[in-house]
Protein backbone atom coordinates (compact mmCIF):
# COMPACT_ATOMS: atom_id res chain seq x y z
CA UNK A 1 0.00 0.00 0.00
CA UNK A 2 2.65 2.21 1.19
CA UNK A 3 4.30 1.71 -2.29
CA UNK A 4 1.93 2.20 -4.28
CA UNK A 5 0.89 5.70 -2.49
CA UNK A 6 4.85 6.21 -3.38
CA UNK A 7 4.50 5.58 -7.03
CA UNK A 8 1.18 7.11 -7.61
CA UNK A 9 2.31 10.41 -5.56
CA UNK A 10 5.85 10.09 -7.93
CA UNK A 11 4.69 9.58 -11.09
CA UNK A 12 2.32 13.37 -10.81
CA UNK A 13 5.31 14.51 -10.56
CA UNK A 14 6.38 16.10 -13.76
CA UNK A 15 9.57 15.33 -15.47
CA UNK A 16 10.60 19.14 -14.70
CA UNK A 17 10.28 18.55 -11.08
CA UNK A 18 11.53 15.38 -10.58
CA UNK A 19 14.65 16.70 -12.33
CA UNK A 20 14.57 19.64 -9.58
CA UNK A 21 13.95 17.03 -6.82
CA UNK A 22 17.10 15.14 -7.82
CA UNK A 23 19.30 18.10 -7.90
CA UNK A 24 21.74 18.27 -5.27
CA UNK A 25 22.04 21.13 -3.11
CA UNK A 26 25.19 21.80 -1.30
CA UNK A 27 29.03 21.11 -2.84
CA UNK A 28 29.43 18.24 -0.41
CA UNK A 29 26.20 16.55 -2.35
CA UNK A 30 27.64 17.26 -5.40
CA UNK A 31 29.31 14.30 -7.06
CA UNK A 32 32.55 14.31 -9.16
CA UNK A 33 34.20 17.87 -10.64
CA UNK A 34 36.28 18.12 -7.43
CA UNK A 35 38.93 20.31 -8.61
CA UNK A 36 36.02 22.86 -9.22
CA UNK A 37 34.42 21.85 -5.98
CA UNK A 38 37.48 22.03 -4.02
CA UNK A 39 38.43 25.58 -5.56
CA UNK A 40 35.03 26.97 -5.01
CA UNK A 41 35.17 26.17 -1.58
CA UNK A 42 38.04 28.29 -0.96
CA UNK A 43 36.43 31.20 -2.71
CA UNK A 44 33.15 30.49 -0.80
CA UNK A 45 34.71 30.54 2.63
CA UNK A 46 37.55 33.62 1.95
CA UNK A 47 34.56 35.67 0.55
CA UNK A 48 32.04 34.56 3.61
CA UNK A 49 35.39 35.68 5.73
CA UNK A 50 35.73 38.95 4.06
CA UNK A 51 32.05 39.53 4.13
CA UNK A 52 32.32 40.03 0.26
CA UNK A 53 30.46 39.26 -2.61
CA UNK A 54 31.97 35.95 -4.48
CA UNK A 55 33.61 37.11 -7.60
CA UNK A 56 31.80 36.20 -10.82
CA UNK A 57 31.52 32.51 -12.06
CA UNK A 58 31.40 31.23 -15.53
CA UNK A 59 30.48 28.12 -15.59
CA UNK A 60 31.02 26.35 -19.03
CA UNK A 61 30.83 22.61 -20.52
CA UNK A 62 28.54 20.74 -22.78
CA UNK A 63 24.52 20.42 -21.83
CA UNK A 64 23.62 18.46 -18.78
CA UNK A 65 26.81 18.38 -16.54
CA UNK A 66 25.49 20.29 -13.63
CA UNK A 67 26.28 24.07 -14.67
CA UNK A 68 22.25 24.92 -13.31
CA UNK A 69 22.55 22.60 -10.21
CA UNK A 70 25.87 24.27 -9.57
CA UNK A 71 24.90 28.02 -9.98
CA UNK A 72 22.20 26.80 -7.11
CA UNK A 73 24.51 24.81 -4.87
CA UNK A 74 27.08 28.53 -5.06
CA UNK A 75 24.07 30.78 -3.75
CA UNK A 76 23.47 28.11 -1.39
CA UNK A 77 26.85 27.78 0.22
CA UNK A 78 27.19 31.91 0.31
CA UNK A 79 23.74 31.71 1.60
CA UNK A 80 22.49 34.11 -0.73
CA UNK A 81 19.33 35.08 -2.27
CA UNK A 82 19.44 34.01 -6.24
CA UNK A 83 17.97 35.39 -8.91
CA UNK A 84 17.53 33.16 -12.00
CA UNK A 85 17.33 34.48 -15.94
CA UNK A 86 18.73 33.93 -19.06
CA UNK A 87 20.45 35.31 -21.89
CA UNK A 88 17.60 35.32 -24.72
CA UNK A 89 14.99 36.19 -22.09
CA UNK A 90 16.56 39.58 -21.29
CA UNK A 91 16.01 41.69 -24.53
CA UNK A 92 16.08 45.10 -23.87
CA UNK A 93 19.10 47.09 -21.87
CA UNK A 94 16.18 48.21 -20.01
CA UNK A 95 15.53 45.08 -18.85
CA UNK A 96 18.40 43.91 -17.24
CA UNK A 97 19.00 47.29 -15.66
CA UNK A 98 15.63 46.93 -13.74
CA UNK A 99 16.98 43.26 -12.62
CA UNK A 100 20.56 44.78 -11.52
CA UNK A 101 18.89 47.60 -9.76
CA UNK A 102 16.48 44.96 -7.60
CA UNK A 103 19.52 43.12 -6.38
CA UNK A 104 20.39 43.40 -2.39
CA UNK A 105 23.97 42.64 -1.15
CA UNK A 106 25.58 39.81 -2.08
CA UNK A 107 22.96 38.13 -3.93
CA UNK A 108 23.77 35.38 -6.41
CA UNK A 109 22.41 36.69 -10.21
CA UNK A 110 22.58 33.76 -12.58
CA UNK A 111 22.30 34.52 -16.32
CA UNK A 112 21.87 31.41 -18.54
CA UNK A 113 23.19 30.79 -22.03
CA UNK A 114 25.05 33.65 -21.09
CA UNK A 115 26.50 33.55 -25.22
CA UNK A 116 23.09 34.68 -26.14
CA UNK A 117 22.65 38.08 -24.42
CA UNK A 118 22.72 40.81 -27.27
CA UNK A 119 25.23 43.45 -27.21
CA UNK A 120 23.20 46.70 -26.16
CA UNK A 121 22.53 44.52 -22.67
CA UNK A 122 26.06 42.85 -22.78
CA UNK A 123 27.57 46.07 -22.64
CA UNK A 124 25.12 47.38 -19.63
CA UNK A 125 26.89 44.35 -17.26
CA UNK A 126 30.32 45.76 -18.11
CA UNK A 127 30.57 48.24 -15.68
CA UNK A 128 28.02 46.63 -13.35
CA UNK A 129 30.25 43.65 -12.70
CA UNK A 130 33.75 45.90 -12.68
CA UNK A 131 32.54 48.35 -10.71
CA UNK A 132 29.14 47.58 -9.59
CA UNK A 133 27.38 50.61 -11.03
CA UNK A 134 25.17 51.35 -14.19
CA UNK A 135 26.27 54.11 -16.30
CA UNK A 136 23.31 55.87 -18.32
CA UNK A 137 23.26 59.10 -20.65
CA UNK A 138 20.75 61.11 -20.45
CA UNK A 139 19.63 63.86 -22.72
CA UNK A 140 20.82 64.61 -26.37
CA UNK A 141 23.48 66.61 -28.39
CA UNK A 142 25.46 69.01 -26.25
CA UNK A 143 23.43 68.99 -23.38
CA UNK A 144 23.59 65.49 -23.04
CA UNK A 145 24.98 63.98 -19.10
CA UNK A 146 26.48 60.66 -18.02
CA UNK A 147 25.46 59.86 -14.82
CA UNK A 148 26.31 56.90 -12.88
CA UNK A 149 24.39 54.64 -10.67
CA UNK A 150 25.46 52.69 -7.76
CA UNK A 151 24.42 49.14 -7.39
CA UNK A 152 24.80 46.53 -4.51
CA UNK A 153 27.44 44.08 -4.55
CA UNK A 154 26.46 40.61 -6.30
CA UNK A 155 27.80 37.76 -8.24
CA UNK A 156 27.28 37.26 -12.04
CA UNK A 157 27.24 33.36 -12.52
CA UNK A 158 27.26 33.01 -16.25
CA UNK A 159 26.50 29.40 -17.19
CA UNK A 160 27.09 28.43 -21.30
CA UNK A 161 27.17 25.45 -23.48
CA UNK A 162 29.50 27.55 -25.72
CA UNK A 163 32.06 29.49 -24.26
CA UNK A 164 34.00 30.68 -27.32
CA UNK A 165 30.78 32.79 -28.37
CA UNK A 166 31.10 34.98 -25.16
CA UNK A 167 32.80 38.31 -26.53
CA UNK A 168 36.29 38.51 -24.89
CA UNK A 169 35.11 41.55 -22.72
CA UNK A 170 32.53 39.46 -21.25
CA UNK A 171 34.64 36.51 -20.45
CA UNK A 172 37.57 38.68 -18.17
CA UNK A 173 35.23 40.04 -16.43
CA UNK A 174 34.46 37.04 -14.88
CA UNK A 175 37.01 35.97 -11.84
CA UNK A 176 36.34 32.27 -11.90
CA UNK A 177 36.24 29.93 -14.89
CA UNK A 178 35.06 26.66 -14.46
CA UNK A 179 35.05 24.04 -16.97
CA UNK A 180 32.85 21.16 -16.32
CA UNK A 181 34.21 17.83 -17.28
CA UNK A 182 32.39 14.70 -17.92
CA UNK A 183 31.87 12.38 -15.19
CA UNK A 184 33.18 8.76 -15.12
CA UNK A 185 30.92 5.82 -14.60
CA UNK A 186 31.48 5.56 -11.37
CA UNK A 187 30.98 9.32 -10.62
CA UNK A 188 27.53 8.55 -12.62
CA UNK A 189 26.89 5.46 -10.75
CA UNK A 190 26.81 7.21 -7.70
CA UNK A 191 24.52 9.39 -9.14
CA UNK A 192 21.86 6.96 -10.23
CA UNK A 193 22.35 5.43 -6.91
CA UNK A 194 21.37 8.48 -4.89
CA UNK A 195 18.69 9.20 -7.59
CA UNK A 196 17.03 6.20 -7.10
CA UNK A 197 16.87 6.62 -3.61
CA UNK A 198 15.14 9.82 -4.06
CA UNK A 199 12.93 8.54 -6.52
CA UNK A 200 12.05 5.51 -3.81
CA UNK A 201 13.59 2.46 -6.11
CA UNK A 202 15.10 -0.13 -5.68
CA UNK A 203 18.37 -0.78 -7.75
CA UNK A 204 20.86 -3.10 -8.03
CA UNK A 205 24.66 -3.01 -8.01
CA UNK A 206 24.67 -4.19 -11.62
CA UNK A 207 21.30 -2.53 -12.77
CA UNK A 208 23.04 1.10 -12.00
CA UNK A 209 26.71 0.06 -13.32
CA UNK A 210 24.91 -0.81 -16.57
CA UNK A 211 22.82 2.53 -16.88
CA UNK A 212 26.10 4.35 -16.11
CA UNK A 213 28.04 3.08 -18.59
CA UNK A 214 25.32 4.42 -20.89
CA UNK A 215 25.16 7.46 -20.03
CA UNK A 216 27.41 9.59 -21.99
CA UNK A 217 29.24 10.98 -19.57
CA UNK A 218 26.25 13.11 -18.53
CA UNK A 219 24.07 12.96 -15.25
CA UNK A 220 21.05 14.60 -16.49
CA UNK A 221 21.18 11.52 -19.51
CA UNK A 222 21.58 9.01 -16.30
CA UNK A 223 18.69 10.70 -14.12
CA UNK A 224 16.77 10.41 -17.54
CA UNK A 225 17.87 6.80 -18.42
CA UNK A 226 17.12 5.58 -14.82
CA UNK A 227 13.93 6.91 -15.22
CA UNK A 228 12.82 5.53 -18.11
CA UNK A 229 14.22 2.16 -16.87
CA UNK A 230 12.39 2.71 -13.67
CA UNK A 231 9.35 2.65 -15.70
CA UNK A 232 9.61 -0.63 -17.81
CA UNK A 233 10.46 -2.18 -14.17
CA UNK A 234 7.34 -0.82 -12.59
CA UNK A 235 4.75 -2.66 -15.77
CA UNK A 236 7.20 -5.57 -16.46
CA UNK A 237 8.84 -6.34 -12.88
CA UNK A 238 7.30 -5.57 -10.54
CA UNK A 239 9.19 -2.13 -9.28
CA UNK A 240 12.49 -3.53 -8.73
CA UNK A 241 15.07 -2.55 -11.16
CA UNK A 242 17.92 -5.32 -12.07
CA UNK A 243 20.32 -6.16 -14.87
CA UNK A 244 18.09 -7.47 -17.01
CA UNK A 245 15.26 -5.44 -17.05
CA UNK A 246 18.01 -2.87 -17.38
CA UNK A 247 19.16 -4.04 -20.60
CA UNK A 248 15.70 -4.88 -21.79
CA UNK A 249 14.61 -1.56 -21.41
CA UNK A 250 18.06 0.26 -22.54
CA UNK A 251 17.33 -1.87 -25.63
CA UNK A 252 14.18 -1.11 -26.30
CA UNK A 253 14.92 2.57 -25.73
CA UNK A 254 17.95 1.90 -28.63
CA UNK A 255 20.40 2.71 -26.74
CA UNK A 256 23.65 0.65 -27.14
CA UNK A 257 26.29 -0.72 -24.78
CA UNK A 258 28.05 2.60 -25.16
CA UNK A 259 25.12 4.71 -24.93
CA UNK A 260 25.06 5.78 -28.76
CA UNK A 261 21.40 6.24 -30.03
CA UNK A 262 19.49 6.40 -33.43
CA UNK A 263 21.15 10.09 -33.88
CA UNK A 264 24.68 9.17 -32.54
CA UNK A 265 24.59 6.08 -35.29
CA UNK A 266 23.12 8.30 -38.17
CA UNK A 267 26.49 10.83 -37.85
CA UNK A 268 29.01 8.03 -37.62
CA UNK A 269 26.98 6.26 -40.17
CA UNK A 270 27.16 9.30 -42.65
CA UNK A 271 30.80 9.82 -41.60
CA UNK A 272 31.62 6.18 -42.34
CA UNK A 273 29.41 4.73 -45.07
CA UNK A 274 27.77 7.87 -47.48
CA UNK A 275 30.77 10.48 -47.29
CA UNK A 276 32.69 7.29 -47.39
CA UNK A 277 35.39 8.42 -44.49
CA UNK A 278 35.82 11.68 -46.24
CA UNK A 279 35.91 14.94 -43.32
CA UNK A 280 32.66 16.60 -43.48
CA UNK A 281 31.10 19.86 -42.66
CA UNK A 282 28.54 19.87 -40.22
CA UNK A 283 26.05 21.76 -42.12
CA UNK A 284 26.27 18.75 -44.46
CA UNK A 285 26.41 16.26 -41.62
CA UNK A 286 23.35 18.03 -40.53
CA UNK A 287 21.37 18.44 -43.57
CA UNK A 288 22.10 14.58 -44.32
CA UNK A 289 21.02 13.18 -41.02
CA UNK A 290 17.78 15.70 -40.65
CA UNK A 291 19.22 17.18 -37.31
CA UNK A 292 19.86 20.07 -36.66
CA UNK A 293 23.35 21.30 -36.75
CA UNK A 294 23.66 23.00 -33.29
CA UNK A 295 22.21 19.90 -31.64
CA UNK A 296 24.53 18.16 -33.29
CA UNK A 297 27.08 20.38 -32.22
CA UNK A 298 26.15 20.48 -28.72
CA UNK A 299 24.66 17.05 -27.74
CA UNK A 300 26.23 14.93 -29.99
CA UNK A 301 29.63 15.86 -30.39
CA UNK A 302 31.00 16.21 -27.19
CA UNK A 303 30.42 12.72 -26.27
CA UNK A 304 31.46 11.34 -29.94
CA UNK A 305 34.94 13.38 -29.38
CA UNK A 306 34.92 12.38 -25.42
CA UNK A 307 35.14 8.34 -26.51
CA UNK A 308 37.54 8.89 -29.59
CA UNK A 309 34.75 7.72 -32.52
CA UNK A 310 35.31 11.31 -34.03
CA UNK A 311 37.72 14.11 -34.58
CA UNK A 312 37.46 17.74 -36.23
CA UNK A 313 40.17 18.05 -38.78
CA UNK A 314 40.17 21.80 -40.69
CA UNK A 315 37.94 20.42 -43.13
CA UNK A 316 35.21 19.23 -41.30
CA UNK A 317 34.59 15.85 -39.24
CA UNK A 318 35.65 12.61 -39.81
CA UNK A 319 35.29 9.30 -37.85
CA UNK A 320 38.25 7.37 -36.32
CA UNK A 321 39.46 3.54 -36.76
CA UNK A 322 37.09 3.19 -33.19
CA UNK A 323 33.88 3.94 -34.71
CA UNK A 324 34.58 1.37 -37.11
CA UNK A 325 35.60 -1.20 -35.09
CA UNK A 326 32.60 -0.62 -32.55
CA UNK A 327 30.06 -1.08 -35.77
CA UNK A 328 31.88 -3.75 -37.64
CA UNK A 329 32.76 -1.55 -40.76
CA UNK A 330 35.43 -2.02 -42.68
CA UNK A 331 37.77 0.89 -43.22
CA UNK A 332 38.16 1.30 -46.88
CA UNK A 333 41.35 2.30 -48.40
CA UNK A 334 40.53 5.64 -49.17
CA UNK A 335 39.15 5.85 -45.48
CA UNK A 336 42.40 4.92 -44.22
CA UNK A 337 43.95 7.52 -46.62
CA UNK A 338 42.01 10.14 -45.68
CA UNK A 339 43.05 8.94 -41.81
CA UNK A 340 46.47 9.66 -42.75
CA UNK A 341 46.30 12.56 -44.21
CA UNK A 342 43.89 14.41 -41.36
CA UNK A 343 44.61 12.80 -38.06
CA UNK A 344 47.49 10.29 -38.38
CA UNK A 345 45.46 7.53 -37.12
CA UNK A 346 45.52 5.30 -40.27
CA UNK A 347 45.43 1.70 -39.34
CA UNK A 348 47.62 -1.05 -40.48
CA UNK A 349 47.12 -2.46 -44.50
CA UNK A 350 46.39 -5.39 -43.72
CA UNK A 351 43.17 -4.46 -41.48
CA UNK A 352 41.35 -2.35 -44.48
CA UNK A 353 39.45 -3.53 -47.99
N1 LIG B 1 27.47 16.71 -9.99
C1 LIG B 1 26.22 16.25 -9.95
N2 LIG B 1 25.85 15.41 -8.96
C2 LIG B 1 24.59 14.93 -8.97
N3 LIG B 1 23.64 15.20 -9.88
C3 LIG B 1 23.96 16.04 -10.86
C4 LIG B 1 25.26 16.61 -10.95
N4 LIG B 1 25.31 17.41 -12.02
C5 LIG B 1 24.10 17.35 -12.60
N5 LIG B 1 23.29 16.53 -11.90
C6 LIG B 1 21.91 16.16 -12.27
O1 LIG B 1 21.78 16.35 -13.68
C7 LIG B 1 20.67 17.18 -13.98
C8 LIG B 1 21.06 18.18 -15.03
O2 LIG B 1 21.96 19.13 -14.48
P1 LIG B 1 21.87 20.69 -14.83
O3 LIG B 1 20.49 21.08 -15.17
O4 LIG B 1 22.54 21.43 -13.71
O5 LIG B 1 22.80 20.73 -16.14
P2 LIG B 1 23.23 21.98 -17.01
O6 LIG B 1 24.73 21.88 -17.15
O7 LIG B 1 22.68 23.22 -16.42
O8 LIG B 1 22.56 21.66 -18.42
P3 LIG B 1 22.14 22.70 -19.59
O9 LIG B 1 23.41 23.13 -20.26
O10 LIG B 1 21.30 21.87 -20.50
O11 LIG B 1 21.39 23.82 -18.95
C9 LIG B 1 20.24 17.81 -12.67
O12 LIG B 1 18.86 17.70 -12.48
C10 LIG B 1 20.90 17.03 -11.58
O13 LIG B 1 19.96 16.17 -10.98
MG1 LIG C 1 21.22 24.55 -17.16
Amino acid sequence: MDNYLIQSTLNDVSEAESENILRPTSLNSYVGQEKIKSNLRVYISAALKRCENLDHVLLYGPPGLGKTTLAHIIANELNSNIIVTSGPAIERAADLAAILTNLNTNDVLFIDEIHRLNHSVEEILYPAMEDFCLDFIVGKGPSAKSLRLPLKPFTLVGATTKAGRLSGPLRDRFGVHARLEMYTPDQLDIIITNSANILKTKINNDASKEISTRSRGTPRIANRLLKRVRDFALVKNGGDIDLNITKFALEAMGIDSLGLDTTDKSVLMALMDKFNGRPVGLDTIAASTNEDANTIEDVYEPYLLQIGFIARTPRGRIALPNAYKHFNIPITKEANFQLDIFTKEAVNEDDII
